[in-house]
């Protein structure tokens, strides 16, 4: 297992080669006419360059960002955008994820905090398609990493004290310093104006356990578990990229 707990160990020259052969492998597929998610982060932005050359041969799409980054690069390479509420549901949708397991594709999303959005195209696609470089996928999720949760800012610390649990430290994202003597970080703020707590176990937590009882605490907005809410997985890797289907 790699450091990062993935079973596999990559150089970033080779993580950013498999993501883009993950993405361009998946954008192949896009029916003309199909009403598209546009995930965020560096692999969905692999996703994005790859679907502005399909454009250019004649592809016709509309696409619903999943953060205003999202939304400011897929404009400018001439996508056709439309908010999530002009659309009655997404066709497809594409995002990148932090792990991944097999073969139940559950996910751990929000390293780079677009998770609410992320997860709102998701609920609202027919058929929901994850690009990873295959560092990405894990035996277990939330292994030496962070579990993003996005929490609203009122009355944070009392969200974050109802979410505390033995073996679990909460650390508020932060920007990072303006420089090296900047005395404290300003805080991160999602794209819904929300903090992001992230979580850290010492042990292995369950999952479907763990991801039930952030959502029902008070002053949780979403958190990066996304279970059961993906139908394939582009796994970007030394011999290829090869997919994913979950089970019905
Ligand atoms: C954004 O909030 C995340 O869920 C990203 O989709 C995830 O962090 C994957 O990012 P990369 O594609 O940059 O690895």
């Amino acid at each position: 297992m790699s450091a990062s707990g993935g079973w596999h160990a990559a150089n970033q020259t080779e993580q950013t080669a498999w993501k883009r052969a993950a993405a361009e492998a998946a954008v192949r597929e896009i029916p003309d006419g199909a009403t598209v998610g546009l995930g965020t982060g560096t692999t969905a932005e692999q996703m994005l360059h790859a679907l502005a050359g399909r454009l250019q041969a004649g592809l016709q799409i509309r696409g619903v960002a999943t953060s205003e980054r999202t939304q400011a690069l897929a404009s400018s390479l001439g996508v056709l955008m439309a908010s999530l509420d002009e659309v009655d549901h997404l066709d497809l949708s594409f995002d990148g994820a932090d792990e991944v397991t097999l073969p139940t594709l559950n996910l751990l999303k929000g390293r780079g905090g677009a998770l609410l959005r992320e997860k709102l195209v998701a609920a609202s696609s027919r058929y929901r398609i994850i690009l990873v470089d295959v560092t990405k996928i894990v035996p277990t999720l939330g292994v030496g990493t962070v579990i993003p949760v996005e929490v609203e800012t009122f009355g944070w610390r009392h969200t974050a004290a109802r979410l505390a649990a033995p073996g679990c430290r909460i650390v508020r994202r932060a920007l990072a310093p303006a420089t090296a003597s900047a005395q404290e970080a300003a805080p991160f703020l999602s794209d819904g104006g929300h903090y992001i707590l992230d979580l850290i176990y010492d042990s292995p937590p369950d999952i479907p356990t763990l991801a039930a009882r952030i959502k029902a605490t008070t002053g949780v907005v979403e958190h990066g578990l996304f279970l059961g809410m993906t139908e394939r997985v582009y796994i970007g890797g030394p011999d290829g990229v090869r997919y994913a289907d979950r089970a019905r």
